[in-house]
């Protein structure tokens, strides 16, 4: 019971985080890897009915996205990003469903692709490992194909990664290609993984 309830203020905290952050302009700098990250979607997602974006923030990975699919789902925690991915996106926005939620109190559906772009820092925090298990279980359970975007600042990175792929091969994932962007400082670590 203190474990749900520490988990549900550790959420608490982390969304009114995010809506500080969602503030500043560009909180991420993702504008300057607008570039890159269109073109890692472009080689890596196929074209599909439905995509589900976990953390879509200001909307630069989604607007990509949308163009690959029939409807785009974008789950994202704060309004304030919600609000100005809709202002950037405003010609897309009859293809996309916007969900301002947590990830972890969203009821899941089925989609082709989960993509998740610079999100795993905020999903998988060590004392919540378990849940974060658990959310990668749900999300094997639900689509045919995740697509992971993740900087790679320090070797523990590459740790979680590894973990990560290990959770989703025990879910009948496999790895279907991967790379390590090296054009961008942090390098940014690219895999897809497909159910088998
Ligand atoms: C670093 S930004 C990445 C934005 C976008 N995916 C990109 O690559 O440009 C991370 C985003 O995830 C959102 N986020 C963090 N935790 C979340 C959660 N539990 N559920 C939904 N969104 C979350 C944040 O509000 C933020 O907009």
């Amino acid at each position: 019971m203190k474990q749900f309830i520490d988990f549900l203020l550790f959420r608490n905290r982390l969304k009114k985080k995010m809506e500080e952050t969602h503030q500043l302009e560009d909180p991420w700098k993702a504008e300057r890897m607008k570039g890159q990250l269109h073109g890692i979607i472009e080689n890596y997602v196929s074209p599909c009915k439905t995509i589900l974006e976990i953390g879509s923030g200001d909307g630069i990975v989604s607007e990509k996205l949308v163009e690959k699919c029939d409807r785009l789902f974008c789950v994202e925690i704060s309004k304030r990003a919600i609000a100005k991915a809709k202002q950037n996106l405003t010609s897309l926005i009859s293809k996309i469903t916007f969900i301002n939620k947590d990830i972890y109190s969203v009821s899941l559906k089925t989609y082709d692709t989960v993509v998740m772009s610079f999100v795993l820092d905020y999903l998988g925090q060590n004392q919540f490992a378990k849940k974060f298990i658990w959310l990668i279980m749900d999300l094997c359970g639900c689509s045919r194909e995740i697509l992971i975007i993740q900087p790679i600042y320090e070797e523990i990175d590459m740790k979680k990664l590894e973990t990560i792929a290990v959770i989703l091969h025990k879910n009948g994932f496999e790895h279907q290609k991967s790379g390590i962007e090296k054009e961008s400082t942090p390098h940014l670590y690219v895999g897809l993984f497909a159910k088998q």
